[in-house]
């Protein structure tokens, strides 16, 4: 490739989960450092990072579309913008882009983005460079302090997998499972929440699996870590996610119920609600194990809003095996569900499994579960109706004077009147939709 210009303007597109999106804000953090800014909306931007996701087909199939349509922009535009890969496809799939895009200088995995800059000096120069390394704490290292101001805001804890589920990419794109430091934890939060942040919510593949050392050197688990959050005084909500079944401690559920700041909102994926097909995805627990530690989560905080992950059409599901899924669903009553149709992924066992499911039958099933999750959601919502509770202001809405933001258990709420983002308003919960409420204000309070 022809040397061009270092490039002036950036955007950076996350297609993945928090974790992916939390890696988006840092990679452009970096490169505000570099003096290199934001491109104006509407704009071509000099470099475009797209940050991929590998979970499913169709997410990393993304990836080379996008490409070809940044090529054409730019030749419409009359100009060549930089085109760098990162995220979960280039740690994947890293040659691969290389090869098949010509029009991609950096391929850079989620562990090495913040090589970034030396990177980008190779592609102004002409060259292509791809790093994939996974030192994943000397990221943490390099990476400069947080500038970002939201009023929520979220922080990567805990980063990688060692589970290895038979369906899933995340152990070999996200390497094996390393927590960050307390103290730069604690650090973090500070800069976060002097920057305007209200709310922290703590990231991690498995985000129970953290451990560390508090600052009197106690061996503490992501109870202590919350703990020792919810001291930050002008810090007013925390919330974690994704947490898994095995790595739930008696700490962390008593924690719901002593920790006020700790949101009444819980993400915990199970997948299957049958043992057998449990099995198969190796997730080392069954129905019964996870039922068992929501029930204590809802003896300690009973107000809890529950939420999970499901995956219909693994390889072999029966119709009957399927149908525990929609027990499942009846039986905990989830306040939102995230539900995919199983999608095999190049290297995982499950991919090679006999009994794949024919793509007519994942559709019908994901559509089933789909309708009992909205009931319940739905249901949720209506038995909200009623309830005072503070909203942490997050955007403005469609019409002027309209206000979104979050319940504690993480709703979507609008009302109207005076506001700002950041704002934590007191309102009555007064009708319900399938996906959001509508509040009246009862109180505002400017923090
Ligand atoms: N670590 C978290 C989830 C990470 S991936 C956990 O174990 O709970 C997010 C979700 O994507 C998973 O919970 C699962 O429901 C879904 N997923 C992962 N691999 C998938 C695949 N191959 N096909 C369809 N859905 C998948
Ligand atoms: Fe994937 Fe399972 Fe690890 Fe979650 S626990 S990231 S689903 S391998
Ligand atoms: Fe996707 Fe990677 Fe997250 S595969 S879900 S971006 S960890």
């Amino acid at each position: 490739m022809k040397p061009s210009a270092p490039p002036k303007t950036f955007r950076v597109k996350s297609f993945g989960c928090q974790m992916n999106v939390y890696d988006g804000e840092r990679m452009a953090e970096l490169l505000g450092e570099q003096g290199i800014t934001p491109a104006p909306e509407g704009e071509e931007a000099d470099l475009v990072i797209l940050n991929t996701c590998h979970i499913r087909e169709k997410a990393a199939e993304k990836v080379y579309s996008d490409i070809g349509r940044l090529v054409k922009a730019g030749e419409e535009a009359g100009k060549k913008p930089l085109i760098a890969v990162a995220g979960c496809v280039a740690q994947a799939e890293g040659e691969e882009i290389m090869a098949r895009a010509p029009a991609v200088s950096i391929v850079v995995g989620p562990q090495a983005y913040h090589r970034l800059p030396a990177m980008l000096e190779t592609a102004t120069q002409g060259g292509r460079a791809t790093d994939s390394d996974m030192p994943a704490i000397a990221k943490f290292d390099a990476l400069p302090q947080r500038r970002k101001r939201a009023p929520a805001a979220f922080l990567t804890v805990q980063e990688g997998c060692d589970k290895f589920c038979t369906y899933c990419v995340v152990p070999y794109t996200r390497g094996a499972e390393i927590s960050r430091p307390f103290k730069h934890l604690i650090a973090e939060a500070e800069k976060l929440v002097e920057a305007g942040a209200r709310e922290i919510t703590l990231l991690g593949q498995n985000v129970n699996a953290w451990t560390g050392e508090d600052d009197k050197g106690r061996a503490v688990g992501l109870d202590g870590l919350i703990r020792a959050l919810a001291k930050l005084p002008d810090l007013q909500r925390i919330r974690y996610t994704t947490s898994h079944p095995n790595d739930f401690t008696p700490g962390l559920i008593a924690a719901h119920g002593e920790v006020d700041k700790l949101m009444p909102y819980l993400h915990l994926p199970v997948q299957s609600g049958n043992n057998r097909i449990l099995k198969a995805m190796n997730r080392q627990h069954t129905a019964e194990d996870y039922l068992r530690i929501l029930e204590q989560v809802r003896a300690a905080r009973p107000d809890i809003a529950l939420s999970g992950d499901f995956i219909v059409g693994f390889p072999g599901e029966t119709e009957a095996e399927f149908a525990d899924t929609l027990s499942i669903v009846d039986e905990v009553r989830y306040a939102a569900c995230f539900s995919f149709k199983y999608s095999p992924r190049p290297g995982t066992p499950a991919a090679t499994m006999d009994g794949q499911i024919a793509a007519e039958v994942m559709d019908a099933r994901l559509q089933r579960l789909q309708q009992r999750i909205a009931h319940h959601q739905f249901a949720f919502n209506q038995a909200s109706v009623g309830k005072t509770c503070t909203i942490l202001v997050e955007r403005t809405g469609r019409h002027p004077g309209q206000w979104l933001g979050k319940s504690p258990w993480l709703q979507s709420v609008w009302f109207e009147g005076e506001g700002a983002i950041g704002d934590l308003v007191e309102v009555e919960l007064a009708e319900a939709g399938p996906n959001s409420l509508k509040g009246l204000v009862r109180h505002r309070a400017t923090v």
